[in-house]
């Protein structure tokens, strides 16, 4: 039997687990040019907590391995699988196909062995923009929503670009605070009927921010019941947030990272919640229902998590990145830029999917990661890699390793590809 390559498990889980809760990723490449050939698999832990970093190119294949990852944490073993689930932040609209068998790269897949298949995945979509999947025919399972009442007066300020120490967001604060002191709950109409009624600021200012509140409110994600997290975070389960949406407005990613921000808050919490009860559970023995380990996956991180400036997710994702392994939350971070994204998110990756990578600012984050590595090696290795969709080198912090891969094709529909003009070749030719 062909050895197995096992990436982000220390030694001792690997002496005692072996290859059993690891996700198959790809295959090793060996050689170079006309002699490349695949070789041994190469398999990757997902069962403790990691921060992985997937980079590359526009179109080499980021979202999609991605994927491939979460299509592993759904085929695992049912007592693996059901402590784990997995949140992809879907910011392109595009993870909803994998409900459907990946029949495009059917032949790719004969010779990998693989059947085409659908995954069971949940799909959310925010609730004001239902109708519009009901109209293009998408079938979604839920839809989901933000409770108002639980943003603080700094997810605002951030959201709408204003700052703590202008009258916009020294408004926004004293409105936030008396509703929360006055009132249990509170609608976007509260925030508005406060702002009107606010003494203190000019009508300027206050017109400013009615306009922004209105805005808000018909974003389609605020209501009074908020998405329960144990809907979102089911054991072996893949939620996929679409949060596409909100193009048209010029906020659209701010919009995003309040989003993100406030659920990964509130996932931070639930985990450690569940940690505690999971703890318990092992001192008593008694069998308590606890929330599974969690995967957030989130595509065009640096927009969530810049290496300049603040966003309403930069405080709860660098939480996360800094003290997610003890509640067990892994996360998956995708982007075309690495140079990009907060110093903090690259310093604790502890595994990076690599794939093309030109700029040489990218390539030297990268190597700012792990030190072990020469920065001639890393080049080389991604110069090295055959020019194919899905190459990849692979860093390994655990085995302070690197690999050069060939990711394995879906087995899910991916709805990633650029659109071509040649829609219908036999017409054509
Ligand atoms: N491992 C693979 N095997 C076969 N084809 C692949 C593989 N990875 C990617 N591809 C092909 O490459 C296309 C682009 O991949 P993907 O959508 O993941 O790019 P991306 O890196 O996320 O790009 P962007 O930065 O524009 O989001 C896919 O639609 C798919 O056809
Ligand atoms: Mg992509």
């Amino acid at each position: 039997m062909v050895e197995k390559i096992v990436v982000g498990r220390d030694r001792d889980d690997l002496k005692k687990y072996g290859e059993l809760g690891t996700a198959f990723l790809g295959k090793h490449i060996v050689g170079k040019g006309e002699d490349a050939h695949l070789t041994n698999p190469v398999m990757m832990d997902v069962t403790r907590p990691h921060v992985m970093l997937v980079c590359g190119k526009r179109g080499s294949g980021k979202s999609y391995s991605a994927g491939i990852v979460s299509e592993e944490i759904a085929a695992l073993p049912e007592e693996i699988r059901s402590n784990l689930s997995v949140i992809m932040f879907d910011t392109m609209g595009i993870y909803w196909s994998m409900k459907n068998p990946n029949e495009k790269d059917k032949e790719i897949l004969k010779e990998w062995e693989i059947k085409p298949e659908g995954l069971p995945i949940q799909l959310f979509v925010p609730k004001g923009y239902a109708s519009d999947y009901e109209e293009a025919g998408v079938v979604y399972d839920s839809t989901f929503n933000l409770v108002c009442s639980e943003l603080a007066a700094e997810d605002w300020v951030l959201t709408f670009g204003f700052s703590f120490v202008d009258e916009y967001g020294t408004t926004i604060e004293r409105v936030i605070k008396s509703l929360k002191k006055s009132k249990g709950g509170y609608s976007i109409q509260d925030i508005i009927n406060s702002i009107e009624n606010d003494k203190r600021s000019e009508q300027k200012v206050k017109d400013a921010l009615i306009n922004r509140f209105a805005a808000a409110d018909s974003w389609g994600i605020f209501s009074e019941k908020g998405t329960k997290m144990e809907d979102l975070i089911k054991p072996g389960t893949i939620s996929v947030l679409d949060i596409s949406h909100y193009m048209q407005i010029s906020t659209a990613w701010s919009v995003r990272s309040m989003l993100v921000g406030l659920l990964s808050r509130k996932i931070y919490h639930a985990r450690s919640m569940a940690r505690k009860a999971e703890e318990l559970e092992m001192m008593t023995g008694e069998s308590r229902q606890t929330m599974p380990m969690v995967w957030i996956m989130i595509d065009e991180a640096h927009q969530f998590l810049p290496s300049d400036g603040q966003t309403a997710a930069t405080e709860p994702l660098l939480t996360l990145v800094k003290q997610g392994r003890e509640p067990g939350i892994s996360l998956l971070f995708i982007t075309q830029r690495p140079n990009k994204l907060h110093e903090d998110a690259l310093a604790q990756s502890d595994i990076i999917l690599a794939h093309r990578l030109t700029a040489e600012a990218d390539l030297t984050a990268l190597r700012g990661i792990m030190q072990t590595y020469m920065l001639d090696d890393i080049q080389e290795y991604i110069n090295a890699l055959p020019r194919k969709k899905g190459t990849a080198i692979v860093l390994d912090d655990n085995s302070e390793r690197i690999y050069p891969i060939q990711c394995r094709p879906r087995k899910s529909w991916h709805a990633g590809g650029s659109p071509t003009a040649m829609r219908e070749v036999s017409v054509l030719g």
